[in-house]
């Protein structure tokens, strides 16, 4: 039995991350969960912006951005950025972190935080209370030592944070990989085509040569 709740936001896991806008001084970071991967093509990623926020004014000035990823073990500071304004307080100074410059945008990537992505506004849309800013991924910066044989990120190493229902939780266990029901989607594909083809139902075939197709690069 489930109960209608209404109207509400209720999508979770959320990714929590710091956003990093301004340039030099005043570079300001800002907590935000409402964020997510847009578009692979070019590669895309949009941070919703509620119009009070002192970050709102520095996208709007510089319209570029950069998503700092902090690990579990950084969720007091995101907890503290998402309570404190840039207006009242140097985020940088009071919480010890380093502002390193970017390589293709004038906000600072967060030294401590192990990924950062270096994004230019392409798109600006009123949504109500927030603005939807959609940035274009110009670079991506990963420490070494999360990096796999391939040059792909090992999240079990980069222990992110997840945000849900006002709580901060880390991942739990791997579940699987991307296509690994491919051998059952084929076996059912093929039996559709032999029905099909015969008007019959078609005998499964084994499935235990099948393989997941290739991960795509972050696509979805
Ligand atoms: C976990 C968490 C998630 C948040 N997510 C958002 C968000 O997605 N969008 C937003 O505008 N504010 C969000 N906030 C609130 C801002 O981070 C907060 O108002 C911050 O102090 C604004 O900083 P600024 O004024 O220096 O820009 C979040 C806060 C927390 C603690």
């Amino acid at each position: 039995m489930k109960r209608e709740r209404g109207a509400m936001t209720a999508l979770y896991p959320l990714p929590v991350v710091l956003v990093t806008a301004g340039a030099g001084d005043e570079a300001d970071m800002i907590t935000i969960a409402w964020c997510g991967t847009v578009n692979g093509s070019p590669p895309m990623a949009a941070v919703a912006v509620r119009h009070s926020r002192h970050s709102y004014s520095l996208l709007c000035r510089t319209r570029e951005f950069v998503i700092n990823v902090p690990r579990a073990g950084q969720a007091d500071v995101v907890d503290m950025a998402g309570l404190e304004s840039g207006r009242a307080v140097d985020k940088f100074r009071t919480y010890g972190l380093t502002a390193a410059p970017a390589t293709h945008v004038a906000p600072p990537l967060i030294a401590e935080c192990p990924v950062n992505i270096e994004c230019v506004i392409r798109h600006q849309l009123e949504l109500g209370s927030h603005d939807l800013f959609i940035g274009e991924v110009v670079a991506v910066h990963a420490d070494e030592e999360l990096l796999d044989e391939k040059g792909g990120i090992d999240v079990a190493r980069l222990d992110p944070v997840a945000y849900m229902e006002g709580e901060y939780w880390s991942l739990g266990a791997r579940i699987g990989e991307f296509g690994f029901t491919a051998p059952i989607v084929r076996q059912r594909t093929q039996a559709a085509a032999g029905a099909a083809d015969a008007g019959t139902a078609a005998p499964a075939e084994s499935s235990d040569t099948g393989t997941a197709s290739a991960r795509p690069s972050g696509e979805s």
